[in-house]
């Protein structure tokens, strides 16, 4: 049997998320973990332990000068100004010769995308972003559902997400816990938008006094759509909704794993009035997916639910076959911190993403 070809990583950060959620997926990707770096020793050597990998660091320059690597993974979190670690480190890497995985936020600004997108093309190395929500396998089918002649395109889209949206006070990043907060969990119901819709042409928005609000968006493709931010809901409640529609026909996914396709069709013959059964021909009925939980399957894994397997295997991919990314790459970086910036002025106001 040919052996299988893996890219030789290197992995800086061994915190919760990473051990939850990161290093778990190498199992089923083509990723040998050669080293692993965090500041604190204990952790580096701890990890590298668990996962197998050949040797520990606590300074990431030093294992990139002593490693032989194609790529690293970053998932490192905020400096003490609250902005995101990854561009100074995805930066070192690719210098070194390394492709790299970061997580997100990938940036606190657009500045700092086209600073690494610049790198990208001083080195021939490429960033992908862990955007996980652009991967959930609910979400790619979604996407390929829109993409097919009988839907029609895509004419417009409403996302429910749980984001709480700072007050005047509470935006400069630097200072606010809240800020922060926005910043990290902003790129979650975005990447979706953008992965589905393509780059937004201008926005307005709208904040309750809790925190909650809309966002309403004009797309370059004319479409358009809401993001409805639910602060407020119930800690009961499902986090998310995603509707997309088209031409006669659209896509749910309910809680990021419930798909439910509205083919074109009708129902109720004999017209308004008159109609008798509100079931139509098997052949438009809607289809409706969910997972079953009983089978030991990989699909039933939360890191494939989730998209964190996917998106380290498409970095993989990407590494070995010399392409680069579409999904998680920095242009599409670059429009959600577009985004993020957008908030950076106040309510009520028309505000342009792009011309
Ligand atoms: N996609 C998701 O679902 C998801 C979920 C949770 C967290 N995250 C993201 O993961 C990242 C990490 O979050 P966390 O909760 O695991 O944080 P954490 O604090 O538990 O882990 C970060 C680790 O990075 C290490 N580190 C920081 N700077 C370093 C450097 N220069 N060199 C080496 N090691 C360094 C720290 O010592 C720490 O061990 C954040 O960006 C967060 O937004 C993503």
């Amino acid at each position: 049997m040919a052996e299988e070809r893996k890219i030789r990583a290197g992995f800086i950060g061994c915190g919760g998320h990473a051990f939850r959620n990161v290093y778990p997926t190498f199992k089923f990707a083509p990723v040998d973990l050669i080293a692993t770096c965090d500041l604190d020793e204990s952790r580096a050597e701890e990890f590298a332990r668990q996962f197998g990998a050949h040797r520990h660091y606590t300074n990431h320059l030093e294992m990139l000068e002593k490693e032989e690597l194609d790529a690293v993974f970053i998932v490192t979190g905020y400096d003490e100004q609250n902005h995101p670690l990854y561009p100074p480190l995805a930066i070192d890497c690719m210098r070194a010769g390394c492709h790299a995985w970061i997580e997100k936020p990938p940036a606190s600004s657009a500045a700092e995308i086209e600073e690494m997108m610049a790198v990208e093309k001083e080195t021939g190395k490429f960033v992908l972003v862990g955007v996980k929500k652009a991967f959930f396998p609910a979400i790619q089918r979604m996407k390929e559902i829109t993409e097919r002649p009988e839907f029609g395109g895509v004419t417009s889209i409403n996302v429910k997400y749980p984001q709480y949206i700072p007050n005047e006070n509470e935006k400069v990043l630097e200072e606010s816990v809240r800020m922060r907060g926005f910043l990290d969990h902003l790129v979650h119901p975005t990447s979706i938008i953008d992965y589905v819709m393509g780059p937004v042409r201008h926005i307005y928005y709208e904040r309750s006094p809790n925190g909650g609000g809309v966002m309403s968006m004009k797309f370059m493709n004319d479409a358009t759509g809401v993001l409805h931010f639910t602060a407020g809901r119930s800690g009961t409640s499902p986090l998310e909704r995603v509707e997309v529609v088209g031409n006669g026909a659209n896509a749910i996914v309910d809680n990021g794993v419930k798909l439910t396709y509205y083919r074109k069709g009708g129902r109720g013959e004999g017209g308004y009035g008159r109609a008798t059964n509100f079931m139509g021909s098997d052949d438009e009925a809607p289809i409706y997916w969910e997972p079953e939980w009983s089978l030991g399957q990989l699909y039933n894994k939360q890191i494939f639910l989730l998209g964190y397997a996917f998106e380290v295997i498409e970095f993989a991919e990407c590494v070995l076959e010399d392409r680069y990314p579409i999904r998680g790459c920095l242009a599409s970086a670059l429009e959600l911190m577009k985004l993020y910036e957008a908030f950076q002025k106040p309510p009520g106001e028309v505000i342009v993403i792009n011309e």
